[in-house]
């Protein structure tokens, strides 16, 4: 190419125009030094945590929860058994995260953990099984060989520890949980267990579980279980009255108050970037989340991401960031909505949403003019796929805030 001929005036004009983009600043935000023009806080750096099972910055409004579950914790440190605790809550309310958080504090005070989440498809508790064998792998390597040759389930091979099999799935399920107790009491380590979706496993999980976990809290071995599921979980247990269940207390999570919404809000901006949050704004985001703590976070997220004033968050910004969050939402329930089940269960939506979203059972039968013995599958359905649950005896009521409205304002089409 002839660079000395060539078109001077054109790649003149060129060179001007790209140090006119470089220099506004608007052309590579890899090249800027600065963030985005007019906004205070670093996206890179936001501490908010919308998503499945992600940790929240803060967990608003859970202190007794949080406290229980610390007890837990302090009793495996000294050795002690303690009581087991189901946490019960509707989808999207913190459960799974919970579990991780206790987790993580169970690890840094020097406990074993081990985890799992319960699932439908594992009819034969193989998943589970093994899950729970690669968790052991620590204390096996600290229990010794005599130790690990007493256990019932495993058995050490070249090839590293295999599951020896009891009998059925739920006979082998209870004596791997006794030959964790074991080896928690051999190793002088408290162990941890946690199990998320408890409600998928249904008793085939639960009944083993409970039954080895009572016996290993009567040998008073060093071994904490902490369950989570759906409102309804092990529901079926309790009203039998096992004795397993004794000791198995329920905690419940629900929404969040306005002083949950404020403690998950105003904490991580106060903490990670020294900004003070309106009372308005709380406002805006307690009555835009409804408690919802997803929601909160979604909220948190794109208040960072949207604040202006590196000192304090204002309701401007609140409104901005109410637009985003908004859309985001609207995807939620669209996606809700495509996961009804269609025939029954999509009319019974239909109709709580029409009666605001939580109603008497029989007024929604008596309005779709069907009966409880043939609305019975798809309430059901409901309320294992988490869409619903029973605030109440005969009541049935959306999980998520919002949904009702949402129905009623856009009609969606049937799934
Ligand atoms: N107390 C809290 N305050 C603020 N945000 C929270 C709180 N607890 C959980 N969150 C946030 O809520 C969202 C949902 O949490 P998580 O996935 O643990 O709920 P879940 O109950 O396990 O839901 P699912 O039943 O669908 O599994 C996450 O973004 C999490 O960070
Ligand atoms: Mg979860």
């Amino acid at each position: 190419m002839d660079t000395a001929r060539g078109p001077a005036v054109g790649s003149l004009s060129l060179y001007f125009l790209d140090s006119a983009i470089i220099g506004a600043g608007v052309g590579n935000p890899f090249e800027e030094e600065t963030g985005e023009a007019g906004r205070a806080l670093d996206p890179a750096r936001n501490p908010f945590r919308p998503g499945m099972g992600r940790v929240p910055p803060d967990f608003g409004g859970r202190e007794p929860q949080l406290r229980r579950a610390k007890v837990v914790v302090d009793q495996l440190v000294h050795g002690h058994t303690p009581e087991f605790v189901l946490y019960r809550g509707v989808r999207g309310v913190g459960k799974t995260a919970l579990l991780a958080y206790v987790r993580d504090q169970a690890r840094r005070r020097g406990l074993q953990t081990l985890h799992v989440e319960a699932d439908r498809e594992d009819e034969r508790l193989d998943a589970t099984l093994q899950t729970l064998l690669r968790g052991l792998s620590d204390l096996l390597a600290a229990a010794g060989a005599e130790v690990v040759a007493r256990l019932t389930t495993v058995s050490t091979t070249a090839q590293g520890p295999r599951l020896r099999s009891q009998g059925g799935p739920a006979a082998t399920l209870e004596a791997m949980v006794d030959d964790v107790a074991r080896l928690a009491e051999a190793t002088g380590n408290g162990v941890l267990l946690t199990v998320d979706e408890v409600h998928e496993g249904g008793d085939l999980l639960l009944k083993p579980l409970l039954r080895s976990a009572h016996r290993v809290a009567q040998d008073g071995q060093p071994l904490g279980v902490l369950l989570s599921g759906l409102p309804t979980a092990a529901e079926s247990l309790f009203d039998e009255g096992q004795t397993y269940t004794e000791r198995l207390a329920r905690v419940d999570l629900g929404l969040l108050e306005r002083d949950g919404t404020a403690e998950a809000i105003r904490r991580p901006f106060a903490r990670d970037a020294g900004l003070g949050v309106d009372e308005l704004v709380v406002d805006t985001v307690h009555d835009g989340a409804g408690g919802y703590p997803w929601f909160v976070q979604l909220w948190g997220e794109a208040l960072w991401d949207l604040a202006t004033d590196p000192a304090r968050l204002e309701l401007p910004v609140a409104r901005e960031a109410g637009e985003r969050v908004h859309l985001r939402i609207e995807d939620f329930y669209l996606s809700r909505w495509r996961r009804v089940p269609s025939g029954r269960a999509a009319l019974l939506v239909t109709a709580l949403a029409d009666a605001g979203g939580d109603a008497a059972i029989g007024d929604l039968l008596d309005r779709l003019e069907i009966t409880h013995q043939a609305a019975s599958p798809a309430r059901r359905a409901l309320l294992d796929l988490g869409l619903c649950w029973a605030p109440g005896r005969g009541r049935l009521a959306f999980s998520v805030p919002g949904f009702a409205d949402w129905l009623q304002r856009t009609r969606p089409e049937l799934p």
